[in-house]
């Protein structure tokens, strides 16, 4: 199970910071999406990260040309498919979007292609059968790829367990640590922690209990953090936090999606749209 391609589903915020930090690894990346569009918010992402890392000695700009050289985009799936070692998807996070992607592209790649999903929420064994091949499929996710390094690895109960190791040593080459999980859990370990501080945060601001610097200056001066629950969902993307929270039913989890819709209704996704929660950057934060 040599892998020398990997070829990135959806290259949004995460699907992006995979193949970038898989180019980097020296492996093949090719990205699929389904407009050039698309690809030009990829290419901010990319070059954005990039700078970053050469201005933290992280990265050599002699080796950029090589990198980017690495990698190729397209919006033709056939073309995405046919060299795939390995399928990292993270198409948006819906569950119908995925099953039609897995759908589609388990028919077009070759026989020997390990498939992975990097869903937070979702679980392998919801995607595994619209693939056709599921012990050929396993969850692989990613956090943020540079900074949060932890790649969960997490397999459904038809995943075939040869590909754990092969997946363990693709992580490490990928710089991140693996973690195995022995079953399949809604948020693996780290967003499963998450979730619950998310979620008293978003239960805080919606019974109008504190305000959303307020509440986030309690966990960030008390831990010394850089960043408080809102502004992690910034980070995150509040569309990607709304597919997740609109899923739940209970009252809290409602008010909370119900709030995240306002700002996503006026075009703040957060970061990745100069504003969420916060203005960025931060130091313009208003
Ligand atoms: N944002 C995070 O912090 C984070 C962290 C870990 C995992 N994830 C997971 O990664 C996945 C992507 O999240 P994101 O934040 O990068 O989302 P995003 O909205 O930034 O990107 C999603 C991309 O998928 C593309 N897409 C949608 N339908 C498609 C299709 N049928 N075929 C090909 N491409 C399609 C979109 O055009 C977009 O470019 C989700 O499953 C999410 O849960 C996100």
């Amino acid at each position: 199970m040599t892998i020398h391609q990997i070829t990135i589903l959806g290259t949004g915020n995460l699907g992006s910071r995979i193949g970038l930090q898989a180019a980097i690894s020296g492996y093949s990346v090719v990205f699929y999406d389904l407009n050039e569009a698309a690809f030009h918010r990829s290419h901010e992402v990319l070059q954005k990260i990039t700078k970053h890392l050469i201005k933290a000695e992280k990265l050599n700009e002699a080796d950029t040309a090589a990198i980017f050289g690495r990698m190729a985009f397209t919006t033709d799936a056939a073309e995405a498919a046919q060299q795939a070692d390995l399928i990292s998807e993270s198409v948006t996070e819906e569950l119908v979007i995925k099953q039609k992607v897995w759908e589609q592209f388990g028919k077009i790649c070759p026989a020997h292609t390990i498939f992975t999903t990097n869903t937070s929420y979702l679980l392998p064994s919801q995607l595994a059968s619209y693939s056709g091949r599921p012990e050929r499929f396993c969850a692989f996710h990613f956090h943020d790829v540079f900074h949060a390094r932890v790649v969960d690895i997490m397999p459904h109960p038809g995943t075939d367990s040869a590909l754990i190791p092969v997946l363990e040593e693709l992580g490490v080459r990928l710089n991140q640590v693996p973690v195995v999980l022995k079953k399949e859990s809604p948020g693996y370990v780290f967003n499963s922690m998450l979730m619950a501080l998310l979620g008293a945060a978003g239960r805080l601001k919606t019974k109008d209990i504190a305000d959303i610097a307020d509440i986030d200056k309690s966990w960030m001066v008390n831990f010394n953090m850089p960043v408080g629950p809102f502004g992690i969902l910034d980070n995150i993307g509040l569309d990607t936090a709304w597919h997740v929270v609109r899923t739940r039913n209970d009252e809290a989890s409602i008010a909370f999606a119900a709030l995240l819709k306002s700002y996503i209704d006026q075009g703040k996704l957060g970061e990745k749209t100069g504003e969420g929660f916060y203005k960025y950057p931060r130091n313009k934060q208003g």
